[in-house]
Protein backbone atom coordinates (compact mmCIF):
# COMPACT_ATOMS: atom_id res chain seq x y z
CA UNK A 1 0.00 0.00 0.00
CA UNK A 2 1.41 3.14 -0.83
CA UNK A 3 -0.10 6.53 -0.82
CA UNK A 4 0.73 10.06 -3.23
CA UNK A 5 1.08 13.32 -2.34
CA UNK A 6 0.88 15.54 -5.14
CA UNK A 7 1.45 19.38 -5.29
CA UNK A 8 1.59 22.07 -8.34
CA UNK A 9 2.49 25.40 -7.06
CA UNK A 10 3.88 28.53 -9.05
CA UNK A 11 7.26 29.12 -7.32
CA UNK A 12 8.06 31.16 -4.98
CA UNK A 13 5.35 30.23 -2.77
CA UNK A 14 4.61 26.57 -1.30
CA UNK A 15 1.74 24.89 -0.55
CA UNK A 16 1.53 22.63 2.60
CA UNK A 17 2.27 19.82 1.25
CA UNK A 18 5.56 20.79 0.25
CA UNK A 19 7.64 17.82 1.36
CA UNK A 20 10.21 19.99 2.82
CA UNK A 21 12.85 20.58 4.03
CA UNK A 22 14.01 17.35 2.76
CA UNK A 23 16.87 15.31 4.21
CA UNK A 24 18.06 13.89 0.43
CA UNK A 25 19.82 10.25 0.21
CA UNK A 26 21.95 9.14 -2.28
CA UNK A 27 19.07 8.09 -4.96
CA UNK A 28 15.77 10.05 -5.32
CA UNK A 29 14.27 8.56 -2.16
CA UNK A 30 13.89 11.25 0.57
CA UNK A 31 12.89 10.64 4.27
CA UNK A 32 10.39 13.71 6.06
CA UNK A 33 9.63 13.24 9.76
CA UNK A 34 11.20 9.69 9.58
CA UNK A 35 8.66 8.65 6.77
CA UNK A 36 10.46 7.80 2.95
CA UNK A 37 9.55 9.96 0.14
CA UNK A 38 10.34 9.83 -3.53
CA UNK A 39 11.53 13.16 -4.62
CA UNK A 40 9.97 15.42 -7.09
CA UNK A 41 11.82 17.31 -10.68
CA UNK A 42 11.48 20.86 -10.54
CA UNK A 43 10.81 22.79 -13.85
CA UNK A 44 10.58 25.59 -15.56
CA UNK A 45 8.69 28.19 -12.56
CA UNK A 46 5.90 25.35 -11.90
CA UNK A 47 7.50 22.66 -9.27
CA UNK A 48 5.71 19.66 -9.11
CA UNK A 49 6.29 17.67 -6.01
CA UNK A 50 5.28 14.52 -5.60
CA UNK A 51 6.09 12.52 -2.37
CA UNK A 52 5.22 8.54 -2.50
CA UNK A 53 4.92 7.44 0.91
CA UNK A 54 6.83 3.99 0.90
CA UNK A 55 4.78 1.68 3.48
CA UNK A 56 6.45 0.10 6.08
CA UNK A 57 3.75 -2.54 5.71
CA UNK A 58 5.00 -3.17 2.12
CA UNK A 59 6.31 -6.68 2.80
CA UNK A 60 2.62 -8.14 3.78
CA UNK A 61 1.25 -10.10 0.91
CA UNK A 62 -2.51 -10.52 0.36
CA UNK A 63 -3.83 -13.22 2.93
CA UNK A 64 -5.73 -16.09 1.58
CA UNK A 65 -9.45 -15.99 1.88
CA UNK A 66 -10.36 -17.82 4.85
CA UNK A 67 -11.96 -21.71 3.49
CA UNK A 68 -14.94 -21.37 4.95
CA UNK A 69 -15.92 -17.63 5.48
CA UNK A 70 -14.84 -16.89 1.90
CA UNK A 71 -17.35 -19.29 0.98
CA UNK A 72 -19.85 -16.76 2.03
CA UNK A 73 -18.07 -13.95 -0.03
CA UNK A 74 -18.47 -16.18 -3.12
CA UNK A 75 -22.16 -16.47 -2.21
CA UNK A 76 -22.85 -12.79 -2.04
CA UNK A 77 -20.70 -12.25 -5.03
CA UNK A 78 -23.10 -14.80 -7.01
CA UNK A 79 -26.44 -13.25 -8.96
CA UNK A 80 -28.24 -16.35 -9.94
CA UNK A 81 -31.51 -16.84 -8.15
CA UNK A 82 -30.81 -20.80 -7.28
CA UNK A 83 -27.47 -20.25 -5.28
CA UNK A 84 -27.17 -21.99 -2.30
CA UNK A 85 -25.02 -21.35 0.32
CA UNK A 86 -24.05 -24.75 1.84
CA UNK A 87 -21.00 -23.35 3.30
CA UNK A 88 -21.06 -22.10 6.81
CA UNK A 89 -22.29 -24.09 9.53
CA UNK A 90 -25.17 -21.48 10.58
CA UNK A 91 -28.70 -22.94 10.87
CA UNK A 92 -31.46 -21.71 8.64
CA UNK A 93 -35.32 -22.10 8.57
CA UNK A 94 -37.43 -23.33 5.60
CA UNK A 95 -36.79 -20.00 4.34
CA UNK A 96 -33.38 -20.04 4.30
CA UNK A 97 -33.53 -17.43 6.55
CA UNK A 98 -31.29 -16.76 9.99
CA UNK A 99 -32.81 -17.39 13.02
CA UNK A 100 -33.08 -15.93 16.63
CA UNK A 101 -34.55 -18.55 18.88
CA UNK A 102 -37.57 -17.21 21.17
CA UNK A 103 -35.89 -18.34 24.21
CA UNK A 104 -33.48 -15.82 23.35
CA UNK A 105 -35.62 -12.72 22.79
CA UNK A 106 -37.45 -13.73 26.09
CA UNK A 107 -34.23 -13.78 28.10
CA UNK A 108 -33.26 -10.26 26.35
CA UNK A 109 -36.65 -8.95 27.29
CA UNK A 110 -35.94 -10.24 30.81
CA UNK A 111 -32.31 -8.65 30.70
CA UNK A 112 -33.86 -4.84 29.43
CA UNK A 113 -36.70 -4.90 32.19
CA UNK A 114 -34.05 -5.62 34.60
CA UNK A 115 -31.97 -2.64 33.80
CA UNK A 116 -28.94 -4.53 33.81
CA UNK A 117 -25.57 -2.71 34.15
CA UNK A 118 -22.44 -2.77 31.20
CA UNK A 119 -19.80 -2.75 34.19
CA UNK A 120 -16.82 -5.40 33.21
CA UNK A 121 -17.36 -8.99 34.60
CA UNK A 122 -14.25 -10.58 35.86
CA UNK A 123 -11.55 -11.93 34.21
CA UNK A 124 -13.29 -15.10 34.48
CA UNK A 125 -16.50 -14.33 33.09
CA UNK A 126 -19.83 -13.88 34.72
CA UNK A 127 -20.13 -16.31 37.87
CA UNK A 128 -24.02 -17.49 36.96
CA UNK A 129 -22.75 -18.09 32.94
CA UNK A 130 -19.81 -20.29 34.50
CA UNK A 131 -21.67 -22.26 36.68
CA UNK A 132 -24.08 -23.07 34.56
CA UNK A 133 -22.24 -24.25 31.60
CA UNK A 134 -20.35 -26.43 33.84
CA UNK A 135 -23.05 -28.06 34.88
CA UNK A 136 -25.04 -28.58 31.58
CA UNK A 137 -22.04 -30.33 30.09
CA UNK A 138 -21.03 -32.33 33.71
CA UNK A 139 -24.04 -32.49 35.18
CA UNK A 140 -24.58 -30.25 38.23
CA UNK A 141 -24.43 -33.61 40.89
CA UNK A 142 -21.23 -34.94 38.47
CA UNK A 143 -18.16 -36.04 40.98
CA UNK A 144 -16.30 -33.10 38.99
CA UNK A 145 -18.59 -30.62 39.92
CA UNK A 146 -19.39 -31.72 43.42
CA UNK A 147 -15.66 -31.79 44.31
CA UNK A 148 -14.76 -28.57 42.68
CA UNK A 149 -12.27 -30.23 39.94
CA UNK A 150 -13.40 -27.55 37.32
CA UNK A 151 -11.26 -25.00 36.24
CA UNK A 152 -14.20 -23.05 34.11
CA UNK A 153 -13.24 -19.74 32.15
CA UNK A 154 -15.94 -17.77 30.28
CA UNK A 155 -14.05 -17.78 26.72
CA UNK A 156 -14.93 -15.54 23.18
CA UNK A 157 -16.99 -18.55 22.08
CA UNK A 158 -15.32 -22.21 20.92
CA UNK A 159 -12.78 -20.04 19.09
CA UNK A 160 -11.70 -18.36 21.68
CA UNK A 161 -11.84 -20.45 24.72
CA UNK A 162 -9.40 -23.51 21.80
CA UNK A 163 -7.11 -20.49 21.93
CA UNK A 164 -7.06 -20.47 25.20
CA UNK A 165 -6.45 -23.42 25.92
CA UNK A 166 -3.86 -23.68 23.58
CA UNK A 167 -1.80 -20.89 25.29
CA UNK A 168 -2.41 -22.59 28.47
CA UNK A 169 -0.55 -25.86 26.79
CA UNK A 170 2.25 -23.64 25.19
CA UNK A 171 3.46 -22.41 28.40
CA UNK A 172 3.04 -25.36 31.14
CA UNK A 173 3.53 -28.13 28.27
CA UNK A 174 6.12 -26.51 26.10
CA UNK A 175 6.84 -29.22 23.09
CA UNK A 176 3.56 -31.18 23.77
CA UNK A 177 1.83 -32.33 20.68
CA UNK A 178 -1.93 -31.91 20.25
CA UNK A 179 -3.81 -34.90 18.05
CA UNK A 180 -5.95 -33.49 15.30
CA UNK A 181 -8.03 -36.36 13.41
CA UNK A 182 -7.73 -36.20 9.49
CA UNK A 183 -10.04 -34.13 8.32
CA UNK A 184 -11.04 -31.78 11.12
CA UNK A 185 -12.57 -27.70 11.81
CA UNK A 186 -10.25 -26.19 9.61
CA UNK A 187 -9.53 -23.26 12.24
CA UNK A 188 -8.02 -26.01 14.74
CA UNK A 189 -5.05 -26.02 12.95
CA UNK A 190 -4.99 -22.48 12.72
CA UNK A 191 -5.09 -21.78 16.49
CA UNK A 192 -2.61 -24.43 16.99
CA UNK A 193 -0.18 -22.47 14.31
CA UNK A 194 -0.71 -19.20 16.11
CA UNK A 195 -0.15 -20.36 19.74
CA UNK A 196 3.18 -22.29 18.50
CA UNK A 197 1.93 -25.71 19.44
CA UNK A 198 3.11 -28.41 17.56
CA UNK A 199 0.51 -30.78 15.75
CA UNK A 200 -0.13 -33.75 13.92
CA UNK A 201 -2.76 -35.85 12.42
CA UNK A 202 -4.40 -38.87 13.47
CA UNK A 203 -6.36 -40.80 10.75
CA UNK A 204 -10.07 -40.65 11.59
CA UNK A 205 -12.15 -40.47 7.77
CA UNK A 206 -12.02 -43.55 5.60
CA UNK A 207 -13.04 -42.33 1.76
CA UNK A 208 -13.75 -45.97 0.83
CA UNK A 209 -16.44 -46.38 3.53
CA UNK A 210 -17.52 -42.44 3.98
CA UNK A 211 -17.31 -43.55 7.57
CA UNK A 212 -14.59 -43.54 10.27
CA UNK A 213 -11.21 -45.18 9.79
CA UNK A 214 -11.85 -46.44 13.75
CA UNK A 215 -8.24 -49.05 13.70
CA UNK A 216 -6.54 -46.02 12.14
CA UNK A 217 -7.36 -43.64 14.65
CA UNK A 218 -6.89 -46.08 17.79
CA UNK A 219 -3.53 -47.10 16.14
CA UNK A 220 -2.35 -43.52 15.53
CA UNK A 221 -3.15 -42.41 19.00
CA UNK A 222 -1.09 -45.79 20.36
CA UNK A 223 1.96 -43.92 18.71
CA UNK A 224 1.65 -40.80 19.62
CA UNK A 225 4.40 -39.72 22.26
CA UNK A 226 2.73 -40.17 25.78
CA UNK A 227 1.29 -37.39 27.39
CA UNK A 228 0.27 -35.77 24.45
CA UNK A 229 -3.04 -33.67 23.83
CA UNK A 230 -6.02 -35.70 22.05
CA UNK A 231 -7.77 -33.35 20.39
CA UNK A 232 -11.75 -34.96 20.41
CA UNK A 233 -14.95 -33.42 18.69
CA UNK A 234 -17.23 -34.14 21.63
CA UNK A 235 -20.49 -34.74 19.12
CA UNK A 236 -21.11 -34.08 15.60
CA UNK A 237 -17.70 -34.62 14.13
CA UNK A 238 -17.52 -31.24 12.34
CA UNK A 239 -16.82 -31.45 9.22
CA UNK A 240 -17.32 -35.39 8.64
CA UNK A 241 -20.99 -35.97 10.59
CA UNK A 242 -19.34 -39.20 11.70
CA UNK A 243 -19.37 -39.37 15.49
CA UNK A 244 -17.93 -42.65 17.16
CA UNK A 245 -20.49 -45.29 18.65
CA UNK A 246 -20.53 -45.98 22.35
CA UNK A 247 -18.91 -49.06 22.63
CA UNK A 248 -15.83 -47.28 20.07
CA UNK A 249 -15.73 -44.17 22.80
CA UNK A 250 -15.04 -46.44 25.29
CA UNK A 251 -11.94 -48.02 23.42
CA UNK A 252 -10.73 -44.84 22.85
CA UNK A 253 -10.73 -43.70 26.61
CA UNK A 254 -8.80 -47.15 27.09
CA UNK A 255 -6.18 -46.05 24.54
CA UNK A 256 -5.50 -42.19 25.75
CA UNK A 257 -5.75 -43.53 29.72
CA UNK A 258 -3.00 -46.27 28.65
CA UNK A 259 -0.40 -43.55 26.87
CA UNK A 260 -1.36 -41.26 29.39
CA UNK A 261 -2.63 -38.82 26.86
CA UNK A 262 -4.69 -35.66 27.87
CA UNK A 263 -7.86 -35.28 26.14
CA UNK A 264 -9.18 -32.20 24.88
CA UNK A 265 -13.07 -32.14 23.96
CA UNK A 266 -14.42 -29.59 21.70
CA UNK A 267 -17.90 -28.91 21.91
CA UNK A 268 -19.32 -26.95 19.64
CA UNK A 269 -23.05 -28.50 19.02
CA UNK A 270 -24.12 -29.96 22.02
CA UNK A 271 -28.13 -30.72 21.62
CA UNK A 272 -27.62 -30.04 18.43
CA UNK A 273 -26.56 -33.29 17.32
CA UNK A 274 -29.12 -35.20 18.46
CA UNK A 275 -31.24 -33.12 19.49
CA UNK A 276 -30.56 -34.08 22.91
CA UNK A 277 -28.10 -32.24 25.74
CA UNK A 278 -27.32 -34.89 27.45
CA UNK A 279 -27.12 -37.73 24.53
CA UNK A 280 -24.37 -35.00 23.24
CA UNK A 281 -22.56 -34.68 26.37
CA UNK A 282 -22.05 -38.54 26.91
CA UNK A 283 -18.55 -38.65 25.67
CA UNK A 284 -17.38 -35.96 27.75
CA UNK A 285 -18.86 -36.97 30.83
CA UNK A 286 -18.08 -40.76 30.06
CA UNK A 287 -14.05 -39.48 30.29
CA UNK A 288 -14.84 -37.33 32.96
CA UNK A 289 -16.15 -40.28 35.20
CA UNK A 290 -12.90 -42.70 34.56
CA UNK A 291 -11.22 -39.61 36.67
CA UNK A 292 -9.26 -38.35 33.64
CA UNK A 293 -8.27 -34.56 33.89
CA UNK A 294 -9.53 -33.47 30.66
CA UNK A 295 -10.11 -29.81 28.76
CA UNK A 296 -13.42 -29.07 27.08
CA UNK A 297 -14.26 -26.10 25.01
CA UNK A 298 -18.14 -25.62 24.65
CA UNK A 299 -19.41 -22.92 22.12
CA UNK A 300 -23.19 -21.64 22.14
CA UNK A 301 -23.16 -20.08 18.52
CA UNK A 302 -25.20 -23.09 17.52
CA UNK A 303 -27.38 -24.84 20.23
CA UNK A 304 -28.35 -20.92 21.51
CA UNK A 305 -27.79 -19.66 17.79
CA UNK A 306 -25.52 -16.70 19.54
CA UNK A 307 -22.83 -16.79 16.55
CA UNK A 308 -22.25 -13.43 16.88
CA UNK A 309 -22.27 -12.89 21.03
CA UNK A 310 -18.90 -15.48 20.76
CA UNK A 311 -20.00 -16.93 24.13
CA UNK A 312 -18.76 -20.28 25.24
CA UNK A 313 -16.38 -21.38 27.83
CA UNK A 314 -12.88 -23.54 28.53
CA UNK A 315 -12.93 -26.17 31.27
CA UNK A 316 -10.35 -27.85 32.40
CA UNK A 317 -11.10 -31.31 34.53
CA UNK A 318 -8.42 -31.74 37.07
CA UNK A 319 -7.10 -34.36 40.04
CA UNK A 320 -8.19 -31.89 42.91
CA UNK A 321 -10.00 -28.45 43.51
CA UNK A 322 -6.72 -27.04 44.57
CA UNK A 323 -4.79 -27.82 41.22
CA UNK A 324 -8.49 -26.32 39.57
CA UNK A 325 -7.79 -22.84 41.38
CA UNK A 326 -4.49 -23.47 40.02
CA UNK A 327 -5.14 -23.71 36.74
CA UNK A 328 -7.89 -20.85 36.62
CA UNK A 329 -5.70 -18.63 38.04
CA UNK A 330 -3.58 -18.88 34.86
CA UNK A 331 -6.37 -18.95 32.11
CA UNK A 332 -7.36 -15.49 34.01
CA UNK A 333 -3.02 -14.47 33.29
CA UNK A 334 -3.21 -15.29 29.69
CA UNK A 335 -6.78 -13.69 29.24
CA UNK A 336 -5.74 -10.67 30.76
CA UNK A 337 -3.09 -9.35 28.12
CA UNK A 338 -5.01 -10.87 25.54
CA UNK A 339 -8.72 -9.11 25.97
CA UNK A 340 -8.86 -8.46 29.58
CA UNK A 341 -12.48 -9.23 30.25
CA UNK A 342 -15.07 -11.02 28.24
CA UNK A 343 -18.69 -9.70 26.63
CA UNK A 344 -21.18 -9.96 29.01
CA UNK A 345 -24.07 -9.79 26.91
CA UNK A 346 -24.24 -13.80 26.00
CA UNK A 347 -23.07 -14.76 28.67
CA UNK A 348 -26.13 -13.52 30.61
CA UNK A 349 -28.11 -15.10 27.67
CA UNK A 350 -27.31 -18.38 28.51
CA UNK A 351 -27.22 -17.99 32.49
CA UNK A 352 -31.00 -16.61 32.19
CA UNK A 353 -31.88 -19.62 29.67
CA UNK A 354 -30.54 -22.63 31.76
CA UNK A 355 -30.96 -20.81 34.69
CA UNK A 356 -34.56 -20.30 34.19
CA UNK A 357 -36.77 -23.71 34.28
CA UNK A 358 -39.15 -22.38 31.63
CA UNK A 359 -36.68 -20.97 29.51
CA UNK A 360 -35.09 -24.13 29.70
CA UNK A 361 -37.00 -26.12 28.69
CA UNK A 362 -38.10 -23.95 25.97
CA UNK A 363 -34.61 -23.62 25.07
CA UNK A 364 -34.71 -27.58 24.14
CA UNK A 365 -37.92 -27.74 22.70
CA UNK A 366 -36.67 -25.10 20.18
CA UNK A 367 -33.20 -27.40 20.18
CA UNK A 368 -35.38 -30.47 19.26
CA UNK A 369 -36.98 -28.73 16.10
CA UNK A 370 -33.82 -27.06 14.80
CA UNK A 371 -32.03 -30.61 14.83
CA UNK A 372 -35.04 -32.23 13.51
CA UNK A 373 -35.72 -30.02 10.49
CA UNK A 374 -32.06 -31.29 10.00
CA UNK A 375 -32.39 -34.33 10.53
CA UNK A 376 -35.23 -34.56 8.27
CA UNK A 377 -33.36 -32.26 5.05
CA UNK A 378 -30.44 -34.97 5.30
CA UNK A 379 -33.31 -37.53 4.52
CA UNK A 380 -35.02 -35.81 2.14
CA UNK A 381 -31.61 -35.44 0.13
CA UNK A 382 -31.10 -38.95 0.84
CA UNK A 383 -34.30 -39.94 -1.13
CA UNK A 384 -33.38 -37.90 -3.67
CA UNK A 385 -29.92 -39.19 -4.43
CA UNK A 386 -31.35 -42.29 -4.37
CA UNK A 387 -34.43 -41.97 -6.37
CA UNK A 388 -32.48 -39.66 -9.44
CA UNK A 389 -28.89 -41.76 -9.44
CA UNK A 390 -29.30 -45.26 -11.32
CA UNK A 391 -26.32 -46.36 -11.06
CA UNK A 392 -26.15 -48.83 -7.62
CA UNK A 393 -24.15 -46.18 -6.02
CA UNK A 394 -25.44 -46.41 -2.37
CA UNK A 395 -25.99 -42.99 -0.52
CA UNK A 396 -26.69 -44.32 3.12
CA UNK A 397 -23.54 -42.84 4.40
CA UNK A 398 -25.35 -39.74 4.40
CA UNK A 399 -27.76 -41.03 6.93
CA UNK A 400 -25.42 -42.39 9.17
CA UNK A 401 -24.07 -38.97 9.92
CA UNK A 402 -25.06 -36.54 12.44
CA UNK A 403 -25.46 -32.49 13.37
CA UNK A 404 -25.12 -30.00 11.02
CA UNK A 405 -22.84 -31.22 8.02
CA UNK A 406 -22.61 -34.19 5.43
CA UNK A 407 -19.48 -34.83 4.09
CA UNK A 408 -20.26 -35.95 0.59
CA UNK A 409 -16.99 -37.55 -0.50
CA UNK A 410 -17.49 -35.25 -4.06
CA UNK A 411 -13.16 -33.84 -4.25
CA UNK A 412 -12.08 -30.48 -4.70
CA UNK A 413 -12.56 -29.98 -8.90
CA UNK A 414 -16.35 -31.58 -7.89
CA UNK A 415 -16.86 -29.19 -4.92
CA UNK A 416 -15.90 -26.38 -7.28
CA UNK A 417 -18.24 -27.43 -10.07
CA UNK A 418 -21.06 -27.29 -7.40
CA UNK A 419 -20.22 -23.83 -7.15
CA UNK A 420 -19.16 -22.85 -11.11
CA UNK A 421 -22.34 -24.61 -12.67
CA UNK A 422 -24.94 -25.24 -9.99
CA UNK A 423 -23.89 -21.68 -7.45
CA UNK A 424 -24.02 -23.88 -4.79
CA UNK A 425 -21.85 -23.00 -2.29
CA UNK A 426 -20.14 -25.63 -0.08
CA UNK A 427 -16.19 -25.93 1.18
CA UNK A 428 -13.37 -27.63 -0.87
CA UNK A 429 -13.15 -30.82 1.05
CA UNK A 430 -16.64 -32.33 0.12
CA UNK A 431 -18.26 -30.78 3.46
CA UNK A 432 -22.26 -29.50 3.26
CA UNK A 433 -24.00 -27.76 5.70
CA UNK A 434 -27.33 -29.04 5.76
CA UNK A 435 -28.66 -26.37 8.77
CA UNK A 436 -28.75 -23.64 5.31
CA UNK A 437 -30.69 -26.98 2.72
CA UNK A 438 -34.53 -26.26 2.60
CA UNK A 439 -36.68 -29.43 2.06
CA UNK A 440 -37.25 -27.25 -1.26
CA UNK A 441 -33.79 -27.37 -2.33
CA UNK A 442 -32.92 -31.18 -1.60
CA UNK A 443 -33.87 -31.92 -5.36
CA UNK A 444 -32.05 -29.28 -7.12
CA UNK A 445 -29.18 -29.87 -4.74
CA UNK A 446 -29.04 -33.78 -5.52
CA UNK A 447 -29.07 -33.19 -9.50
CA UNK A 448 -26.20 -30.74 -8.67
CA UNK A 449 -24.81 -33.83 -6.72
CA UNK A 450 -24.99 -36.71 -9.33
CA UNK A 451 -24.07 -34.02 -12.27
CA UNK A 452 -20.31 -32.99 -10.22
CA UNK A 453 -20.00 -36.64 -9.15
CA UNK A 454 -20.60 -38.56 -12.31
CA UNK A 455 -19.07 -35.98 -14.91
CA UNK A 456 -16.31 -34.07 -13.02
CA UNK A 457 -13.52 -36.32 -12.32
C1 LIG B 1 -15.70 -28.11 15.56
C2 LIG B 1 -15.89 -26.66 15.87
N1 LIG B 1 -15.27 -26.14 16.92
C3 LIG B 1 -15.40 -24.86 17.26
C4 LIG B 1 -16.19 -24.02 16.51
C5 LIG B 1 -16.22 -22.62 17.00
O1 LIG B 1 -17.22 -21.81 16.67
P1 LIG B 1 -17.44 -20.47 17.47
O2 LIG B 1 -16.13 -19.83 17.65
O3 LIG B 1 -18.38 -19.70 16.62
O4 LIG B 1 -18.05 -20.86 18.76
C6 LIG B 1 -16.84 -24.50 15.36
C7 LIG B 1 -17.62 -23.65 14.50
O5 LIG B 1 -17.97 -23.93 13.39
C8 LIG B 1 -16.69 -25.87 15.05
O6 LIG B 1 -17.31 -26.42 14.01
Amino acid sequence: MASAFVSASPLPSRSSLDPLPLKLGASSQATFLGKNFIKAQPFTRTTMSIAVEVSRFNELTMAPPDPILGVSDAFRADTNEMKLNLGVGAYRTEDLQPYVLNVVKKAEKLMLERGENKEYLPIEGLAAFNKATAELLFEADSAVLQEQRVATVQGLSGTGSLRLAAALIERYFPGSKVLISSPTWGNHKNIFNDARVPWSEYRYYDPKTVGLDFDGMISDIKAAPEGSFVLLHGCAHNPTGIDPTPKQWEIIADVIQEKNHIPFFDVAYQGFASGSLDEDASSVRLFAARGLELLVAQSYSKNLGLYAERIGAINVVCSSSEVAQRVKSQLKRIARPMYSNPPIHGARIVANVVGSPDLFDEWKEEMALMAGRIKSVRQKLYDSLSEKDNTSKDWSFILKQIGMFSFTGLNKAQSESMAGKWHVYMTKDGRISLAGLSAAKCEYLADAIIDSYYNVS
